[in-house]
């Protein structure tokens, strides 16, 4: 290798954030800070704690929560291999597999014997919530339990605006007791009075009832069967989803299909009196909270677990990601992940699409402002700033001190850039005054004080 091709690998790359991933930066991440806050806030007065949970499980863990056959596990889960090198077997197969990729899940089914040595990164967190109810024995407690998270969930979707591959959601679960039609309307009306309490704009909450082991089966058939008739005007998806899943076709956006859509037979008809009773009482009970809902028969969930309640919250300038929140009731995961018989409701918001929508409406803070810059010059007036700016934020200002000397015209102006909104002038007359010069930068004014009266004065405002 000549010398000069030796220097040019030594050029160190150029690291990007991976695709669908992002950093968020300040000033940003003030409003993350207050949405996150105002839900740890709301969600206390409706009784739930807060649960933390690991981003990644088995793989086989969402498998069976959520579906092998939907979206999310057979195509966009992050999985890999739990410590490869304890699996020379694995790795010799996977080189093998590699020739033609498989899909994350066809390698861990494929891997036979050897799936629980496979990890995901979770790409969403109802099934790990149910795992720890499980694990720690939660129906031992007074019954139901309230949970909540908020945390990073992977998908590798296509990104766009309002999907990431990395993306945040907070979500909720009340997990055993009853599956008592308050509680799904419970549910609801605290995710509705949070979206409420941060002044979301454009709000319309969808709900449906998708039946459950009874009449759900009945329904699917009967709407194959119809699919079936009018197959050939249907698209290559829809088409594929007759055989697989053909609740989803109801999902399509394919306008094409719209017309056909319309006249399928409607999940709501085809309840059994149970399902049908619990329905009818969860609007019942909704309209006691006074939260206003529009049935849609057409919405069905991309996740397996559910019956019965489903809903979606969409939110304003959001584009086609516009669903801000997702849920429904899931009676029986506890059980599917070996867990006793449990009830189960919950829902999840989209974090990142909730933020794009209070931005898009301007409640997005502009700048992340300081209260007080501290424009000092001299030692002695160095040591005063430097006491000054430590009992400023004892009081909790967020203070600005400049740690080399400024003339005093630069330092306005740095204070003037990073949105201040006082001065505090601390020259050798004020220190050896004991009165120190508050310039108010929003208009010029200046007023001479001492160091009680200037706290005084802040705290005030
Ligand atoms: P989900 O509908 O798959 O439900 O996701 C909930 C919300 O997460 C969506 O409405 C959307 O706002 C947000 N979201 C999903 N994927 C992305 C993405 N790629 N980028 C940005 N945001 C996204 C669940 O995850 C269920 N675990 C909800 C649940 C909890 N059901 C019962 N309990």
């Amino acid at each position: 290798m000549s010398e000069g091709a030796a220097k040019k690998e030594e050029k160190p790359r150029k690291f990007q954030a991976i695709r669908g991933t992002r950093d968020l930066l300040p000033p940003e991440t003030v409003l993350w800070n207050r949405v996150e806050q105002t839900a740890h806030e709301v969600f206390a007065t409706f009784g739930f704690g807060e649960i933390r949970l690991p981003i990644f499980e088995p793989t086989e863990l969402f498998a069976r929560a959520v579906g092998g056959e939907t979206d999310i596990v057979s195509k966009e889960m992050y999985t890999f291999p739990e410590r490869i090198e304890d699996h020379p077997e694995l790795a010799r197969e996977m080189q093998q597999l590699m020739a033609k990729p498989p899909s994350p899940l066809e390698l861990a089914v494929h891997l036979s014997g050897a799936s629980h040595a496979f990890l995901s990164l979770r790409p969403e967190a109802t099934a790990s919530v149910c795992r720890a109810y499980i694990e720690h024995g939660m129906q031992q407690l007074p019954q139901p339990v309230k949970l909540y998270y908020m945390g990073p969930m992977f998908r590798r979707e296509r990104p766009q605006k309002g999907r990431y591959r990395q993306f945040c959601q907070i979500g909720a679960e009340v997990l055993g007791g009853s599956d008592a039609p308050a509680i799904d309307a419970e549910v609801i009306e605290m995710v509705m009075t949070f979206f409420d309490r941060l002044e979301l704009q454009g709000v319309q909450l969808d709900i449906n009832s998708i039946g459950d082991r009874n009449c759900r089966p009945k329904y699917v058939e009967l709407l194959r069967a119809e699919l079936l008739k009018v197959k050939d005007k249907l698209g290559p998806d829809s088409q594929r989803r007759i055989e697989t899943n053909p609740l989803r076709v109801l999902d399509s956006k394919l306008e094409s299909e719209q017309g056909i859509i319309a006249t399928l037979p409607r999940n709501a008809d085809y309840l059994c009196e149970a399902c049908a009773a619990h329905y009818a009482a969860v609007k019942h009970q909704l309209e006691m909270r006074g939260v206003i809902y529009r049935e849609n028969w057409r919405l069905v969930r991309g996740l397996d677990y559910y019956m019965r309640t489903t809903f979606e919250i969409t939110a304003q300038g959001l584009g086609s990601q516009n669903a801000v929140c997702g849920g429904g009731r899931y009676d029986g995961l506890v059980e599917l992940l070996g867990g006793p018989p449990t009830k189960g409701i919950g829902f999840a918001i989209g974090e990142d699409r909730l933020i794009l929508s209070l931005q898009e409406s301007g409640k997005a803070p502009a700048q992340q402002g300081r209260d007080v810059y501290i424009a000092w010059m001299g030692e002695r007036a160095h040591a005063t700033a430097i006491r000054a700016a430590k009992d400023l934020r004892k009081a909790g200002f967020s203070v600005e001190l400049p740690p080399v000397e400024q003339k005093f015209g630069k330092a306005l102006g740095q204070a003037d850039k990073l949105g201040a909104k006082y001065a505090l002038i601390l020259g050798d007359n004020e220190v050896s005054e004991g009165l120190w010069t508050l310039k108010t930068l929003a208009d010029g004014s200046q007023q001479k004080l001492t160091e009680p009266q200037l706290l005084d004065f802040l705290r005030k405002l």
